[in-house]
């Protein structure tokens, strides 16, 4: 039985979902599994999963309550639905995915920089793990550029960031990129967002 109740909003999902949509249209695998790491609310889940279908949506979370959000809004959204969520803490090796769930892309937004830089790095490898030639790797959100911010409300939101726990901030993009070679990705095709973001495409090699 799902909790309805446990469904949280976040006013800025609702705002990036169609042009996120958009690119995700253009730069995902026709077919296959989405592995969604840090699905949060489970929003995006419950908006992408029919919109992209025949694609599967896996939405993930280490988090108990976006667990239970993310089903809520599954359950609220229209079929085909998002498989059931799963807890993944992306800093570990030992993510719950399998050959047989046929991942082919990792999407992951606004997580790098709310989390320590431990995660950013255990992402990478776990879709250098899980992803086949071909796959991609996809993340959204505010990203540094050549060692600088690419806006001053950056700058700020960097520093909030930082109040809030010392080892969250913006993250370099090129620093994310160098950790994608080594683990068989191809330099990234960038996207300019609304609101000084970012959409970040890796493919496997
Ligand atoms: C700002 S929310 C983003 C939620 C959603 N992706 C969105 O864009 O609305 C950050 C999410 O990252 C998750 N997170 C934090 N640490 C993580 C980790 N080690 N592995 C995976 N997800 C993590 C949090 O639980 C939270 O749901």
């Amino acid at each position: 039985m799902v909790d309805q109740t446990a469904a949280r909003e976040a006013p800025a999902a609702g705002r990036n979902r169609e042009p996120l949509l958009a690119i995700l249209r253009q730069v995902l695998p026709v077919d296959g599994t989405v592995l969604e790491i840090g699905s949060g609310t489970g929003q995006h889940a419950a908006w992408f999963a029919p919109e992209l279908s025949p694609r599967r949506w896996l939405p993930t979370d280490p988090a108990e309550s976006a667990l239970a959000s993310i089903a809520a809004w599954s359950a609220l959204g229209e079929e085909p639905r998002p498989l059931s969520p799963r807890a993944l803490d992306a800093s570990l090796d030992n993510w719950p995915v399998g050959k047989r769930d046929q991942i082919t892309a990792v999407f992951s937004a606004n997580v790098v920089h709310i989390s320590p830089w431990a995660v950013t790095e255990g992402l990478v490898s776990g879709a250098g793990r899980v992803l086949q030639t071909g796959g991609k790797m996809i993340f959204y959100g505010p990203f540094k550029r050549n060692g600088k911010h690419t806006a001053e409300g950056n700058v700020r939101f960097d520093k909030w960031l930082q109040d809030q726990d010392s080892r969250w901030g913006v993250r370099s993009l090129e620093r994310i990129s160098e950790l994608a070679l080594e683990q068989g990705f191809l330099m990234p095709e960038l996207h300019d967002m609304p609101a000084n973001n970012f959409c970040v495409s890796f493919a496997k090699s």
